[in-house]
């Protein structure tokens, strides 16, 4: 494959949404009594994310695993079991790199253990065990459960019984993976809870419940305020999960800013509170056509066509923008960079505690390309251009990407779209995995034979 295609064209089945799949995936532990008829989850190409995930469950004891391929992932949810771990010797679950898998076990584990005796300890990889866990973990104190944390991360604890209580909470980030946990925990807390947000996130959570029958909704923009009442139980349903849209958006910048591009995305996930990414670059003067498919799930979806736009416009992202942009701001500023003039990104600090430090490893990426970026506290400034280069003319060199996946598809795509006189390669390409396993095949797949020199 060339590192710098002449024309990228064909058509890319991304990997399925994480946030949607791990929600389901942690659902089939609260089914209630164990289920006599358990229902099927599929999920067509799981990233690695879903498939810690799916192994913490089922080392839960809450499903099995039927099938696991590259392509396919089945499993059959029956519930958790009675005996969870016990105070003296807790039950061990390793939640690999997934954010989005702890958080919200830790809410779904509360309730679980709310009126049953036992313990579950929560491990990660070494960045999932420096992120923030507290953000979670006190919230959910104050609902009643019984959590501790290790300095305010992993791993973490729960320890039951602890009953639990609704509440009332204004939650200071607007973290959707928070907002999910406390709902997690809801099920099982009598009452009305409410939990409001400073601002956008998305809304997989409330959508996958009330798919399942729970009573709970969302009012209020760009403040948000969920309302679930509880005890409540998620009855299970099948459903296809849709393409991720923060995988897609790899393709999205990729097509937009390569000089002859023309890419298909099916299946691709269109729920409203994760289309900023659509709505911003076609601000910028992408060309981008989305045509919706006819589904009956929780999520909507459909079929993204992006060709090349010669002329981009800079943009400002800043307050609640970058809450509905959050995973696709590494890629974001690759558009940024294609742009003629200077872009801004501001208050998205909340990008420092990924995966990585988001903020660092793009601007020394892009500063490594000899793009023209500053680094700021809470995001970046970068002076872009429409040049392009179609032939390499400077020495290759190598990123840190701190094991970051969306870091290291970042880098590939930079080097694909011709954006920079050099080529940049990840240290560590294959963490891409995490929630995008065929990355780079996809890539080999639409890299069109007619390539151009290579230095
Ligand atoms: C997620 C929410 C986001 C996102 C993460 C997945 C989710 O995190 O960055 O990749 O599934 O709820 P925050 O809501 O904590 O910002």
């Amino acid at each position: 494959m060339s590192l710098r295609p002449a024309r990228l064209a064909g058509t890319i089945t991304v990997p399925a949404n994480k946030s949607v799949a791990q929600r389901a995936l942690i659902a089939s532990a609260l089914a209630g009594e164990r289920l006599a008829d358990p229902p099927q989850l599929r999920i067509e190409n799981p990233g690695a994310d879903i498939v810690s995930t799916a192994h913490a469950m089922a080392d839960l004891g809450a499903l099995s695993i039927d099938v696991l391929t590259d392509d396919l992932l089945v499993a059959t949810c029956y519930g958790a079991p009675e005996t969870l771990g016990a105070p003296d010797s807790p039950l061990v679950l390793d939640c690999g790199n997934s954010g989005t898998g702890m958080r919200l076990l830790m809410g779904a584990l509360a309730g679980l253990l709310a009126d049953r005796e036992g313990a579950v300890t929560l491990t990660g990889d070494s960045s999932l065990s420096s992120r923030p866990m507290e953000r979670v973990a006190a919230p959910l104190r104050e609902m009643g459960a019984r959590i501790e944390t290790s300095k305010g991360t992993a791993p973490v604890t729960i320890t039951g019984p602890a009953p639990l209580h609704s509440i009332d909470i204004e939650l200071p980030v607007p973290s959707a993976q928070v907002l999910a946990a406390l709902c997690f925990a809801a099920l099982a807390a009598p009452g009305t809870t409410r939990i409001t947000l400073p601002g956008p996130s998305r809304d997989h959570t409330e959508r996958f419940f009330a798919f399942c029958g729970v009573d709970i909704r969302r009012e209020g923009a760009p403040q948000t305020r969920t309302t679930i009442t509880g005890p409540a139980r998620l009855a299970l349903r099948e459903f296809s999960v849709p393409g991720d849209e923060s995988s897609a958006a790899f393709w999205l910048v990729a097509a937009t800013i390569h000089p002859d591009a023309d890419l298909t995305l099916p299946s691709v996930g269109l729920n409203p509170t994760r289309t900023a990414l659509i709505a911003t670059l076609r601000h910028m003067g992408a060309d981008i056509t989305v045509t919706p498919d006819d589904t009956t799930g929780p999520e909507p979806s459909g079929t993204i066509e992006v060709r090349s736009a010669p002329l981009l416009s800079p943009i400002t992202i800043a307050g609640a923008e970058t809450a509905d942009l959050i995973d696709e701001l590494p890629i974001l500023a690759l558009a940024m960079a294609g742009a003629g003039g200077t872009s801004e990104l501001r208050d998205a600090a909340e990008m420092r505690v990924k995966e990585s430090d988001r903020i660092a490893l793009t601007c020394a990426m892009l500063t490594a390309a000899g793009i023209d970026v500053t680094e700021t506290p809470d995001g970046w400034r970068i002076t872009g251009s429409p040049r392009r280069y179609p032939s390499a003319d400077a020495p290759p060199v190598t990123i840190r990407t701190d094991g970051d996946h969306r870091i290291a598809m970042a880098a590939a795509i930079l080097t694909a779209s011709q954006l920079a006189p050099r080529a940049i390669i990840a240290d560590d390409p294959h963490c891409a995995a995490v929630s995008y396993p065929g990355f780079a095949a996809d890539l080999a797949a639409v890299t069109e034979r007619r390539d151009a020199p290579q230095q």
